[in-house]
């Protein structure tokens, strides 16, 4: 049995279950390497203070770097009575080193530790989400060339609206997933600030320099509030919140893929190695990789909900709890992670049905809001032109064709300003051509959109 590093006011051991119930080595193992970063620059700061000697520090440098190659290359054994990933390295320091490995937790506390490494591996895991966000745009601006003919219809409520050029739907999720980067950006900024040194709640009466350790560290700053920081994860809570969002705005594409992919809207054939069949029913190609991205959305929103469920009622400052987190931010990193990735691979492999889309594009009336708009050019008043296309629309639904082919006559009943021109409003692409605002689906507008996105991700 192993003695607690806090051992020395116990008078008996832990219960077995306690130990089993309390550790976290079994998922903090996750933080070793940056543990390891850590406690390299805390002990080569306590060096420059004369606090350790050269000697010792070089002795402490050797020994970590020895343990987290035996970490990396799997062969070294955690122990569950040590509790978590910190005091294992620690222990294995000492067994190693001797009596100088009893002098790396000078001036620190496992709560700024704890704070520090999982501040570091955040930063990590945020620098490799955005390089793979950006890899889902790519994907995304990969389709322009191929697809920049292609009219599809444009909902609302789910029910046909408007012509949009599927390039605008795929600029459209570039956008989502660059405001997903600059929230990851600005996360960034408040995860990378130093709380090693604010020690367990108060700070410490040896004369350490943070800002050293900091720069080593690559930290933008240090922590001012030791009570603050050793009682708060707000920077793990906003990382989780941008991973969220990040999974909400991928299960709403997979959603709409889903339906695309079906036999009813026929828009869309996907990649076969991310579509998996049927035990049972031998024609069916399942949209599964889609579907889990939509349905892993649950746990990472169930992640975020208990972080801040987490911190609602502790009080100043460090209380265990705070241990609870780690699983969550591990879990929603993994999970959006993954789903990323995938997401990208499908994105650049689906086919659009060109024949099956066009040769419905007719329906739903698509072209109306454009002869509206043609009308208000005329000098009618928008209510009344909405009223008066309104009843041309009624018309053509009541005889089962598109406006284009009512006769000229009816246009004319409608209102005296229509002639013939009306004609060229008319039809999908007429009324899709006929944008011009800026953002809009304006065929001009929305080149120069890829234009800018093939810029900013070459
Ligand atoms: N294993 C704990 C964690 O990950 C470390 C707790 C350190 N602080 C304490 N006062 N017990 O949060």
């Amino acid at each position: 049995m192993a003695k607690k590093p806090w051992g020395g006011v116990f008078d008996g051991a832990t219960d077995p279950r306690v130990e089993k119930f309390s550790e976290s080595v079994s998922f903090d193992h996750r933080l070793y390497a940056h543990d390891i970063l850590g406690s390299l620059a805390h002990a080569r700061m306590l060096a420059v203070r004369g606090i350790l000697t050269e000697a010792e520090v070089q002795q402490i440098v050797d020994g970590l770097e020895t343990i987290g190659n035996e970490i990396a290359a799997g062969t070294f054994s955690f122990r569950t009575e040590l509790e978590d990933v910190h005091m294992n390295i620690e222990r294995a320091l000492t067994e190693r080193i001797g009596d100088v490995g009893r002098k790396l937790h000078t001036g620190r506390s496992r709560n700024d530790q704890v704070s520090t490494d999982f501040r570091l591996w955040i930063r990590d895991a945020i620098d490799r989400l955005d390089e793979k966000l950006v890899d889902l745009q790519r994907a995304f601006v990969s389709r322009t060339d191929r697809d920049a003919d292609v009219i599809l219809p444009g909902y609302t409520h789910m029910q046909r609206a408007q012509p949009v050029l599927a390039n605008h739907y795929w600029l459209a999720y570039c956008e989502k997933i660059e405001r997903d980067r600059s929230r990851l950006c600005d996360c960034r900024e408040r995860v990378n600030q130093l709380p090693l040194g604010t020690a367990a709640l108060a700070g410490t009466t040896i004369d350490i320099d943070r800002q050293q350790v900091a720069e080593e560290l690559g930290f933008d700053g240090l922590v001012a509030n030791s009570l603050d920081s050793s009682s708060d994860r707000d920077f793990a809570i906003e990382f989780c919140f941008v991973l969220t969002m990040v999974a909400e705005h991928l299960s709403t594409w997979a959603e709409e893929w889903i339906l695309w992919s079906t036999s009813e809207f026929d828009f869309l054939t996907l990649p076969q190695a991310y579509c998996t069949g049927s035990s049972i029913m031998p024609q069916k190609i399942n949209p599964d990789v889609l579907e889990l991205i939509r349905g892993k959305t649950a746990r990472v929103v169930g992640n975020l909900t208990s972080l801040l469920v987490l911190i609602k009622g502790l009080p100043l400052a460090y209380n265990r709890d705070l241990q609870e987190d780690k699983e969550r931010v591990f879990d929603s990193t993994d999970t959006v992670e993954a789903c990323v990735e995938l997401a990208a691979a499908v994105v650049a492999g689906a086919e659009l049905n060109r024949e099956s889309i066009a040769a419905r594009l007719d329906r739903g009336y698509l072209d109306a809001t454009t002869l509206m708009e043609y009308l208000i050019g005329l000098g009618v008043p928008q209510r009344s032109a909405h009223e008066i296309i309104g009843q041309l629309v009624g018309k053509a639904m009541k005889q089962g064709v598109p406006l284009a082919a009512l006769p000229l006559s009816d246009f004319q009943a409608a209102h005296s300003a229509l002639d013939e021109k009306v004609f060229e409003v008319l039809g999908v692409r007429q009324a899709l051509e006929a944008f011009v605002s800026y953002g809009s689906t304006a065929p001009q507008q929305v080149a120069q959109q890829v234009t800018l996105w093939k810029e900013r991700l070459a």
